[in-house]
């Protein structure tokens, strides 16, 4: 068995929703603005005591109950975050002793908003090895916790959640390819400059230069597509479904542009979940899956982009 396939999909969401409407009592900002210039309509946010191990919990559990596995069949746990609960323990860790998994290798992954491209080609790396035979990928965020909340430009746009992912080997992909890079020489324009390792815990929320992270998205988006198209001896007319990146529905309609695809085959849920960073593809995914869209047999690209630089994608045959 050389592949990995997608067993099964799960994700959760906090019950807090909190409105374009909401936000204007908090900054200087109007519903209208956010909504015109992201795709940004409402976001979840976690409430106090609820944890990211507590999302990717209940995202895990769904994932498992569609895959028809039981957790202790699973010998990986990685699990994509930026807003770990704790230094250590790792999430994965934490999930582990919640899913009563024991001696299994289970790590935390992080590269922002690409973590779950770069989670999935671990795995499926793993599984091709032959060392796994059944993986759970796990994206989860709550990432309204790094956030300045007196700032407008950055606020606005995100929102906490978890999506999960079962793989399984197989004899066919599956995944049929994954591609993931970084460049840390763009470090500066988006990034979190604080926190426990270097002594400036004041420091500890994010900021981003909005505009240029926008530029550089687009293009780096575009080329991702090309280079998996490529790899694979594919053509634009092969993909049925894009699940990209949630981060502003200008840069998701500028690669289906780039595809030729109609935003009828795009997975879009910005709308309603912001940006929710590592947690955002394999939500739209699930959502996609379970309302029955995306079938058995389909070609997905997935691609998303995030702070470090970080970018990738991952080809699927569903
Ligand atoms: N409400 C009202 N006005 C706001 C605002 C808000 N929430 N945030 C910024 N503005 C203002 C700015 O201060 C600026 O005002 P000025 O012209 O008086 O200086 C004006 O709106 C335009 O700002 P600008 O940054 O040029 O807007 P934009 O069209 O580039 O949109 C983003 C801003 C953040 C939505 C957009 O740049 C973006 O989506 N960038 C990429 C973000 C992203 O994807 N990040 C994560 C990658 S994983």
């Amino acid at each position: 068995m050389k592949f990995s396939r997608i067993l099964g999909t799960g994700g959760h969401l906090p019950a807090r929703v909190v409105t374009n409407a909401d936000l204007e009592s908090i900054v200087d900002t109007t519903a209208a603005w956010i909504s015109e210039r992201t795709g940004i309509e409402k976001r979840h946010l976690v409430s106090e005591g609820e944890t990211c191990c507590d999302l990717a919990e209940a995202a895990s559990r769904k994932a498992l109950e569609a895959a028809g596995i039981q957790a202790s069949e699973l010998d990986l746990i990685v699990v994509a975050t930026t807003t770990p609960d704790q230094v250590f323990p790792s999430t994965a860790c934490l999930l582990q002793q919640r899913l009563d998994v024991h001696g299994c290798p289970a790590f935390d992954l992080q590269a922002v908003c690409t973590g779950f491209v770069y989670a999935m080609d671990v795995a499926d790396k793993y599984i091709r090895a032959g060392v796994a035979k059944h993986a759970l990928v796990v994206g989860s965020e709550t990432i309204s916790r790094i956030l300045d909340w007196n700032d407008r430009t950055t606020c606005v746009l995100f929102g906490d959640g978890a999506g999960a992912v079962v793989l399984g080997a197989a004899d066919e992909p599956g995944i049929v390819s994954s591609h993931i890079h970084a460049d840390g020489a763009y470090k500066d324009l988006l990034q979190v400059p604080g926190g426990h390792g270097n002594g400036r815990p004041d420091l500890a929320f994010l900021e981003m230069k909005g505009n240029e992270v926008f530029r550089f998205a687009v293009t780096t988006l575009g080329r991702i597509v090309e280079e998996t198209l490529e790899a694979n001896g594919l053509t634009k007319a092969d993909i049925d479904w894009l699940i990209p990146h949630q981060a502003n529905i200008r840069i998701i309609q500028a690669t289906a542009r780039k595809l030729d695809l109609p935003m009828e085959r795009v997975i879009v849920t910005v709308g309603e979940h912001g940006n929710t960073s590592s947690a955002s593809i394999p939500l739209a995914f699930d959502q996609a899956v379970r309302d029955g869209r995306i079938q058995r047999g389909e070609t997905l690209l997935m691609e998303a982009f995030g702070g470090g630089f970080t970018w990738g994608s991952v080809l699927i045959r569903y």
